[in-house]
């Protein structure tokens, strides 16, 4: 085990003589420990390099191809947990249990109906990326709340994409009919960018976007278009690249700009007046 504080001499002595090279995560990776050309040139001995979870947005795979360096990734490891992680963001951000929980730590005597939310029932997810983890949101997702399932993963086929639950589609499509859209593709230069202005000011104005895969996109002017953000640890370094007067420093992961209100849609008949009595035009809009 090689360790970020120890002289880095010793380090380099112990990468000359390995044939095996596990990384950690970006998050957690620090230079010059990169597999990259330059690592892999001090690296005579290496056969193999594997990236800690899905993906290989930390190793220069092409450096390795050209050094006939075997490369692996551990995708699917941890799927259940990213996925059940995004569809708690989708309940959270929909229930707006986190900004109602604040609310109430901070004032007393809040508005009953200030943070009603919206039911996840019936909705559409679109999912980018449908390996193991975005896989598995579309089985939470149709399962349990019966919603329409969207993917957009050009490395997979119609059929293949409808196994799983879902239909194909392409990108154009997936951003203006999805009201959760949540990333699930790695961080690769296809990727990278996806989500951009124009894509985040064609959602619904009432969608929640949900990013946990690994900064797979550029965010840092595009924000104004958001309804709703979600982001895990491992987004967090764009948080801390954004500059100071970036509207990013002033975010916490989740943002509420905009709100819907499922509630005003249904037509359910009330059988007995509300017990609170008060009037639906004081909820906010
Ligand atoms: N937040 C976390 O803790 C955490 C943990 C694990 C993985 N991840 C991220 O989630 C990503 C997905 O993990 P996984 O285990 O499902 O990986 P996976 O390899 O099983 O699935 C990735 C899917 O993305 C698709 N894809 C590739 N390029 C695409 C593109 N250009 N557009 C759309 N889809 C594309 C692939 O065809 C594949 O189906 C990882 O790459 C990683 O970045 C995050």
């Amino acid at each position: 085990m090689l360790k970020f504080k120890a002289p880095q001499a010793d380090t380099w002595a112990a990468m000359g003589q390995a044939h095996g090279y596990h990384v950690c995560s970006r998050v957690e990776l620090e230079e010059p420990w990169f597999p990259d050309g330059k690592l892999l040139a001090k690296a005579p001995n290496l056969l193999a390099v594997c990236s800690l979870g899905a993906g290989y947005d930390v190793i220069d795979v092409d450096a390795c191809n050209q050094a006939g360096i075997l490369v692996c990734n551990q995708s699917g490891g941890n799927s259940e947990a990213v996925a059940e992680h995004a569809m708690g963001f989708m309940l959270a951000l929909s229930k707006k249990i986190m900004l109602s929980d604040r609310a109430m730590r901070k004032q007393a005597n809040l508005e009953r109906f200030l943070y009603t939310g919206n039911d996840l029932l019936g909705k559409t997810v679109g999912i980018i990326g449908l390996g193991n983890i975005g896989g598995r949101v579309a089985e939470l997702c149709k399962g349990l709340f019966r919603m329409t399932v969207l993917a957009y993963d050009p490395y997979l086929t119609k059929e293949q994409i409808a196994a799983k639950g879902a239909q194909k589609v392409e990108l154009d499509e997936l951003i203006p009919r999805a009201d959760y859209l949540t990333m699930h593709s790695p961080r690769t230069k296809e990727t990278f960018g996806m989500m951009g202005y124009d894509q985040f000011a064609r959602m619904k104005p009432t969608a929640y976007f949900i990013n946990t895969s690994r900064e797979g996109f550029k965010l840092a002017h595009d924000i104004s278009a958001y309804s709703l953000v979600a982001l895990t640890r491992a987004a967090l370094p764009l948080f801390e690249k954004a500059g100071q007067g970036s509207v990013l420093r002033h975010l916490t992961p989740v943002v509420p700009l905009r709100q819907s209100k499922d509630h005003r849609r249904r037509r359910v008949k009330p059988t007995a007046p509300a017990p609170c009595g008060r009037s639906r035009s004081r909820r906010p809009g």
